[in-house]
């Protein structure tokens, strides 16, 4: 029963309004798991820039547009949401047909996928000199490049593949395509962060909100946490914190971004567990727990609803959403039709909730 006497009399800092946001990188999915998670994201984001690791993958505008069908048609009736389709480079796609399916305005971007760098990234990039061409026709279309960047290699630690990749593929395909816009997604690392801070202005990063929570050893706590497991895989605590201090900077090349990546919970919980966490059921309210933790929720509104669409040459959306300060309790597992998910912060109780 609730004491009315008690009960604390809500304040202004218990609501938080903001303009409509937008989720600058998402997976989807196709079918059933479509129809599973496509609202999650549609329910908070005015639009979402949709990840084109499907098998097979994205590689023509008329596949693009099928897709984004797909995604309209998983949603509830009324919906307002715009799904941002992306095209996914391979070794042999045609710079031609990319360059049509942006003039069109079925994309939005590019992706670079390493080939063998995550999951459905088999048909990806095995060199990024074959890909030189269309990287040119981008550059001259302004038609951004969205980059995982990791590089791919037994003999390179899964730790460091993030810091390398910086080093060996970005810095030289800046260097030749000095106008390319290019999206450094879901970083993990400080060398990222300082590589997009001191970079042109061609260059910015998306920041996951569960990169923002866990470290390295939150895979580890008290035997191995297949829900804590993603890629680029998280890192030590230190690059935590600069990731933290990034996203709540006020520099607009941080933006955000929440990867969030559904898969079966029989698939994590496995010998070989798939990378990906689902973040899009809580994603605003884990990135408003960390603004609050940073004395920074003032910043949120920049990273989430305004830097986005600068960098991306977007107008801002025009409505407003709402976030109460008010304990949630995550469930463990979210079920339908046959599909069961953990989602991220399962279990915990977060301190605000989504309001619409
Ligand atoms: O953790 C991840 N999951 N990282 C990726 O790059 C891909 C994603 C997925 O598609 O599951
Ligand atoms: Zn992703």
């Amino acid at each position: 029963m609730t004491d009315t006497l008690t009960a604390p009399a809500p304040t202004d800092a218990d609501v938080l309004t903001i303009r409509r946001p937008d989720d600058w990188h998402v997976h989807l999915r196709d079918g059933e798991m479509l129809n599973f998670c496509a609202d999650y994201t549609a329910r908070q984001f005015a639009r979402a820039i949709v990840m084109p690791n499907l098998v097979p993958p994205i590689t023509t505008e008329a596949m693009g547009a099928a897709y984004r069908d797909r995604i309209l048609a998983a949603l509830p009736e009324g919906r307002a949401f715009e799904p941002l389709m992306t095209a996914y480079l391979t070794d042999t796609i045609d710079p031609d047909e990319v360059a049509r399916g942006f003039q069109s305005g079925v994309f939005t971007a590019c992706k670079l996928y390493p080939a063998n760098a995550t999951t459905n990234s088999a048909s990806g990039v095995s060199d990024v000199k074959k890909i030189w061409p269309v990287l040119d026709k981008m550059q001259s279309i302004d038609m951004p490049l969205l980059v995982h960047g990791e590089v791919v290699s037994a003999d390179i630690d899964i730790f460091d593949r993030e810091a390398v990749f910086l080093e060996q593929v970005l810095g030289p395909v800046m260097k030749a395509f000095p106008r390319l816009r290019v999206v450094l997604e879901h970083i993990t690392t400080e060398d990222s962060v300082r590589f997009v801070e001191q970079g042109p202005e061609t260059i910015a990063a998306t920041i996951t909100a569960h990169h923002l929570r866990i470290d390295r050893n939150d895979m580890f706590k008290g035997g191995i946490r297949p829900h804590a497991y993603c890629l680029p895989v998280a890192k030590r605590r230190h690059h935590r914190e600069a990731l933290r201090k990034a996203a709540v900077s006020g520099n607009p090349k941080f933006f955000l971004g929440t990867d969030s990546a559904p898969h079966q919970r029989s698939d994590k919980e496995s010998a070989c567990g798939c990378a990906g966490i689902f973040s899009a059921p809580v994603a605003l309210e884990s990135y408003a727990k960390t603004f609050e933790e940073m004395g920074a929720l003032d910043r949120l509104e920049g990273f989430a609803s305004e830097f986005g669409p600068r960098f991306y040459q977007l107008p801002m959306n025009e409505g407003q959403i709402t976030l109460r300060r008010k304990s949630q309790p995550i469930p463990e597992l979210l079920t339908a039709d046959g599909i069961e998910i953990v989602p991220f912060h399962a279990g915990e109780a977060v301190a605000w909730v989504f309001e619409g």
